[in-house]
């Protein structure tokens, strides 16, 4: 069933005690990448975990998380039809990708992606979980802010590449975050494609994309640099087929991510730490 008012608060979300919107100012970044490994680094900590897919435009988790051409299962509950999440690597994943072609989503504008939005939440059973990550499109559209507006009680990480230009685009989406009638609160930034350590120099880093930007997106924010992730060779072809980091050779992306979902549980949970 569709909301007729689209800013109306989503209520079938009370059993999720944690939303966490992976943002930035611009594409290319890594949202994604971190949207799926801190999932998956939070439920191998044990904690019950959903992946929102709400890059409508260009949904890519579910190739990410090898669940791609899979549909989800739905059944009727009342008079409603229910959708139950796809479940890889221990989290539960929703992604329209998994219930449209691939050309339909370049014709969307933006009241069909805001409806769409709405029912990929409301009608879909997460049952209870401690987080739901939601991957966000680029920049600061219709999708982040219809997100932020329905999901009140959300959390927002930003995700910016080290080079001090990135910090103005990582500024603006956390403005839009942190504008009135909106008020998100920003946990912090994620520092993505850090440094480059060559497997046979583990004690090198090459800083290819400049140094200093995740630190100073989090100073001006007032907020904190969450984590840096290294730049790592086979993350790309680990994406592209399904994998997570935790596959990767290198162990410096497996504890950059769990770092990360350590540092976002201990410090920022709600209701999670009883
Ligand atoms: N730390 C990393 N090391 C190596 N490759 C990375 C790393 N992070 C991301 N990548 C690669 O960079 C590319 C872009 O990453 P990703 O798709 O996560 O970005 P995005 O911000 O979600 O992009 P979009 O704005 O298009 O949604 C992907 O090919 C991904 O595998
Ligand atoms: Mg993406």
């Amino acid at each position: 069933m569709l909301k007729q008012n689209p800013f109306e608060v989503i209520e079938s979300i009370e059993n999720i005690k944690n939303i966490i919107l992976v943002a930035s100012g611009k594409g290319g970044v890594g949202k994604s990448t971190v949207s799926t490994n801190l999932s998956v680094a939070l439920a191998r900590e044990g904690h019950a975990v959903g992946l929102l897919d709400a890059d409508l435009y260009g949904p890519s988790i579910p190739l990410s998380l090898g669940l791609d051409g899979q549909y989800p299962e739905v059944r009727k509950v009342g008079d409603k039809d229910i959708m139950f999440p796809l479940i890889n690597f221990g989290v539960k994943v929703m992604s329209l990708g998994f219930l449209m072609s691939k050309q339909d989503a370049v014709i969307w504008r933006g009241p069909m992606v805001s409806k769409a939005l709405t029912q990929l939440i409301e009608d879909t059973d997460w049952g209870d979980l401690d987080y739901l990550v939601v991957d966000l499109p680029p920049g600061t559209g219709d999708i982040s802010i219809t997100l932020a507006q329905k999901l009140p009680k959300s959390k927002a990480i930003i995700v910016i590449t080290p080079q001090k230009m990135a910090t103005a685009d990582g500024r603006r989406a956390a403005n839009m975050f942190q504008k009135e009638g909106i008020d998100i609160e920003v946990l912090g930034v994620v520092e993505n494609m850090s440094w480059f350590t060559p497997e046979k120099h583990p004690d090198e880093k090459y800083y290819l994309f400049g140094i200093g930007g995740g630190e100073s997106l989090a100073k001006e924010t007032n907020t904190e640099l969450l984590a840096q992730i290294p730049l790592v060779s086979d993350v790309c072809n680990l994406g592209d087929t399904g994998q997570t980091v935790f596959a990767s050779t290198s162990n410096i992306i497996v504890e950059a991510f769990e770092k990360l979902a350590q540092n976002i549980h201990e410090k920022h949970a709600l209701n999670a730490l009883k």
